[in-house]
């Protein structure tokens, strides 16, 4: 099966779960994991574990009760334009499966926001803390951008426990050129006219360690309330076939994330809740990113070459490590190594 339709049966799959409650009720007893050392309330809500779903997973929030029950404990849904739209053509998605790592030229392919609205409005409040992160869309000019956050924002308001200021696809023409300070301070200030929920900004790994620190600054002096490190990279070197377009994501990521998560914490650890993303597929990753500051993890890749299983294994085997080195707990975890 190619790994778009790949995605597309299991999305579908996760779907029909949600319409058999005891099916569902029985996916989950075997996929979550409840233990008060991986909780944190952060931002006023409650976060059962530190493990999240990374954006792109389930752009149109579709499968939501399926995705919690699978363990996570946050998901974050998005990238939602304000328009739907179709996305690049395909073959867009390409697996790479020698380094556990996938090439995506997705390009937004969304429902748009007015279809999101309804599907969470429909299922609000969910069981676990839901992210919305916002793009452009592709027929928005740049210097139009900020009106396209101010509309995503103010349509789904009500429907976000965060936002996410996406200006890191490598997949929208132009869209990096937004990961200036100045431009960030104004989506953001934008952003938080339109809502009291934290807006949190997710950033490249292609830029390098002092544009990244300066950017993070930036962004936390303008009030961010987190950042989440990092996108897809277009650093083709790290695979040996690369497609000519899309961002590499999974194991070749991992060190590149990681670097920027330790030079990012360095700068503002403390100010803001940091969200590391990038390459992570064992405990050990997880508890070396909250070591090094992150508050909470997401995966994405590590998901498709591990299946619905890995949540729960790898909440598992952190809490080992926690027993291991006598930490009492996630939070306790957080920074020790900033
Ligand atoms: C197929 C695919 C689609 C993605 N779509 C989005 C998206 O719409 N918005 C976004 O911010 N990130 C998107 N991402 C990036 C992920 O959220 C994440 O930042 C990246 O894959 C690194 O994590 P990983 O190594 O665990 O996959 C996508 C990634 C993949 C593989």
């Amino acid at each position: 099966m190619g790994p778009e339709t790949a995605h597309s049966v299991a999305m579908s799959g996760l779907q029909r779960l949600q319409q058999f409650p005891p099916a569902l009720r029985r996916f989950e007893r075997q996929h979550r994991l409840v233990d008060p050392r991986l909780a944190q309330e952060i931002w006023g809500r409650q976060f059962s574990n530190p493990i999240g779903l990374a954006a792109g997973f389930d752009k149109d929030g579709v499968a939501v009760p399926a995705l919690a029950a699978m363990g996570f404990g946050f998901l974050e849904v998005g990238t939602v334009t304000p328009e739907p739209q179709a996305g690049n053509s395909p073959p867009r998605l390409f697996r790479h499966r020698e380094s556990r790592s996938l090439q995506n030229s997705m390009g937004f392919n969304n429902a748009g926001m007015e279809s999101l609205r309804r599907r969470l409005a429909r299922r609000w409040p969910p069981p676990v803390p839901v992210g919305v992160n916002v793009g452009k869309n592709r027929h928005t000019g740049l210097t139009e951008a900020e009106k396209d956050y101010r509309v995503l924002v103010q349509h789904l308001r009500e429907y976000a426990d965060y936002f996410v200021v996406n200006v890191s696809s490598p997949n929208t023409p132009g869209l990096r050129d937004l990961q200036q300070g100045e431009t960030i301070a104004r989506l953001l200030e934008v952003c938080q006219k339109e809502t009291e929920v934290p807006v949190l900004v997710k950033l490249s790994p292609d830029m390098d360690d002092q544009t990244t620190a300066d950017l993070a600054r930036a962004a936390v002096e303008a009030g961010a309330a987190g950042l989440i490190l990092t996108n897809t990279t277009v650093d083709y070197s790290l695979v040996p076939k690369p497609q000519p377009e899309g961002g590499l994501s999974g194991r070749v990521l991992r060190r590149r994330s990681f670097e920027l998560l330790k030079v990012v914490a360095s700068e503002v650890f403390g100010r803001c809740v940091l969200v590391s993303v990038g390459g992570i597929e064992s405990a050990a990753d997880v508890y070396a990113r909250l070591r090094a500051g992150a508050q909470l993890v997401q995966i994405y890749t590590a998901l498709i070459y591990r299946g619905s299983k890995l949540v729960r294994q790898l909440n598992e085997e952190l809490l080992d490590l926690l027993d291991r080195d006598g930490v009492a707990d996630v939070a306790s975890a957080i920074g020790l190594d900033v």
